[in-house]
C-alpha cells in the first residue's frame, strides 16, 4: 500500500541524511539476498575466531565472580571513558610491551575497534576533509570515516604494507590542490586483508612523514597480539612517542567479537577531546569489569597462547594445500600472524567465472574488490583460516583449486 507520506522504500532516500544518501555503508548491505548456493560452502570468508577457542566456561565464571561480587556497581551507567580497572591494565599490559609510560586516562574504552573509529572520526574530520586508508583496507574503518562526510583516498601498499613514497606523494599532492589531509587510517599487523606487516624502516618514515605533515595516525592493531612467528615490532604509537597518534586495540580476535569491547590510547588532551563526541552511555559497565577480571586474573594472557597455536597449525596447512592444490593459479602471502590470506590469481584466471565455479563447488571466499574503493581488487582472492574448521581446510582447497582450474583459460590442468 503506498501511503504518499514518503516513508515508503522508494522515497525514504529523500529523508535520509546526506551521509546516507552519499553511498556510506553501502558495504554492509551490498550483495543483497541471493538463492541458496547449490552445495553447502565451506565458508572461508568472516575474520572471526576459531568458534572452538571462544572462551565460554571462563566467562561464565568471570562474568558471575564479577556479578556476585559488585552487583549494582556494574549493572548501572559506568561512564564514556569506560571502567578504570580494565583501562589501568590496559596501561600496564601496553607499557610492558610497547616500553611506554601511559596511565590509565590515555585510555578510553569503545564499543570494539569500529565504536572507537567512529569516535575518532566525528572528533577529527569535518565535511570535505581527508582520510587517507591504506588501498586494500578494511571496509569498516573507510565507512567509519566517510560517515563524518570526510573524502576517503587510498594509499598503495605492497607485501610490506604501506609504501611511504606513496604516502607523502599523495599527501603533498591533495595539499597542493588545497586539500585538508587530516588522518591517516593504518592497519600495521597483519593487515585486513593482505595480511602485511609494516617493516620497522615503514614504520619510522610513515611516522616522520605524518609529523611532518601534521596528519594524525589512526592505528588499527586488531590483530596484532596474534603472532605466529617472529617478534612483535614497534607501534607507530610507541614510534611517535604519542604525538598525533592514537592506537586503537580490541577483545574482538583474541577472544570473542560479541564482546564488543575496545579501546583507544592516546595522549590525555586527545582522550578528553574523543570523550566530547561520546553520547552513547559507555560500553557494558558489567562486560568489562568481566575482562578486567579475565585480563587481571592471567587468563587472557593463557588464551592468547593457545590460539596462537590454533591459528598457527591452520595457517600452515591451508599454506600446505595452497602449494599442492593452488600454485599454478595464483600466489599468495605468508602472514606472520592475524587470520588471513591473500591471493592474486594468475592473468589466465577470470574472477567472475571463479565466483560462480565456486559457488557451484561449495567454498566462499570475499573477492579483493571489497577492500578497494575504486574497482581494483578483483584479480584478489581474501581466505580466511581463522574460523574455519581446520579438517575442513584441505576439502575446502581442493574445491578452491577445482574452481580455478574451471575458471582459467589456457593453464595445462
Ligand atoms: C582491521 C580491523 N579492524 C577492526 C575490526 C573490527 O573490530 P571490532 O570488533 O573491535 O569492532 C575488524 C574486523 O574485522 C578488522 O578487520
Amino acid at each position: 500500500m503506498t501511503t504518499g507520506d514518503g516513508w515508503e522504500a522508494e522515497q525514504l532516500e529523500e529523508k535520509l541524511a546526506k551521509r546516507v544518501r552519499g553511498g556510506f555503508g553501502a558495504f554492509w548491505v551490498a550483495g543483497g539476498r541471493q538463492e541458496p548456493p547449490p552445495v553447502p560452502p565451506i565458508a572461508l570468508t568472516g575474520g572471526i575466531p576459531d568458534p572452538d577457542t571462544l572462551p565460554i566456561e571462563e566467562l561464565i565464571e568471570t562474568s558471575n565472580t564479577v556479578l556476585r561480587r559488585e552487583g549494582p556497581n556494574c549493572l548501572r551507567y559506568g561512564g564514556h571513558q569506560g571502567d578504570p580497572g580494565l583501562r589501568e591494565w590496559l596501561a600496564q599490559h601496553l607499557n610492558r610491551q610497547e616500553g611506554l609510560s601511559v596511565t590509565a586516562d590515555n585510555f578510553t574504552i569503545t564499543n570494539g575497534i569500529s565504536g572507537g573509529l567512529i569516535n575518532v572520526s566525528l572528533t577529527f574530520l569535518d565535511e570535505g576533509d581527508i582520510a587517507l586508508v591504506e588501498a586494500p583496507s578494511f571496509p569498516g574503518g573507510a565507512g567509519a570515516m566517510q560517515s563524518s562526510m570526510s573524502e576517503v583516498v587510498g594509499v598503495a601498499t605492497d607485501e610490506d604494507g604501506l609504501i611511504p613514497e606513496a604516502l607523502e606523494e599523495t599527501i603533498e599532492r591533495l595539499e597542493g590542490e588545497g586539500r585538508r589531509v587530516k588522518l591517516l587510517y593504518t592497519i600495521d599487523n597483519f593487515h585486513n586483508p593482505t595480511g602485511a606487516t609494516l617493516t620497522l624502516d615503514r614504520r619510522r618514515a610513515v611516522v616522520e612523514i605524518c609529523q611532518r605533515h601534521g596528519v594524525l595516525i589512526v592505528e588499527d592493531d586488531a590483530y596484532g597480539d596474534i603472532r605466529i612467528e617472529g617478534e612483535r615490532l614497534p607501534s607507530l604509537y610507541a614510534l611517535a612517542g604519542g604525538r598525533g597518534a592514537v592506537f586503537l586495540g580490541t577483545f574482538s580476535k583474541t577472544m570473542a567479537t560479541g564482546l564488543r569491547v575496545g579501546w583507544v590510547l592516546g595522549d590525555e588532551p586527545v582522550i578528553d577531546a574523543l570523550l566530547r563526541t561520546r553520547f552513547d552511555l559507555g560500553v557494558s559497565p558489567w562486560l568489562q569489569r568481566t575482562i578486567a577480571e579475565f585480563t587481571s586474573t592471567g587468563l587472557w594472557e593463557r588464551h592468547v597462547a593457545k590460539v596462537i597455536d590454533v591459528y598457527r597449525s591452520k595457517r600452515d596447512v591451508m599454506l600446505a594445500a595452497l602449494d599442492e592444490r593452488c600454485s599454478r593459479y595464483a600466489h599468495w602471502s605468508r602472514p606472520e600472524g592475524g587470520f588471513f590470506l591473500w591471493l592474486t590469481l594468475a592473468d589466465a584466471v577470470d574472477p567472475a567465472a571463479l565466483r560462480d565455479a565456486a559457488r557451484q563447488l561449495g567454498v566462499a571466499y570475499v573477492n579483493g574488490g571489497a577492500f578497494y574503493m575504486d574497482g581494483q581488487g578483483k584479480d584478489r582472492v581474501r581466505l580466511a583460516y581463522s574460523f574455519v574448521r581446520e579438517q575442513e581446510i584441505p576439502e575446502a582447497i581442493q574445491r578452491l583449486g577445482r574452481a580455478l582450474e574451471q575458471a582459467a583459460q589456457g593453464v595445462p590442468a
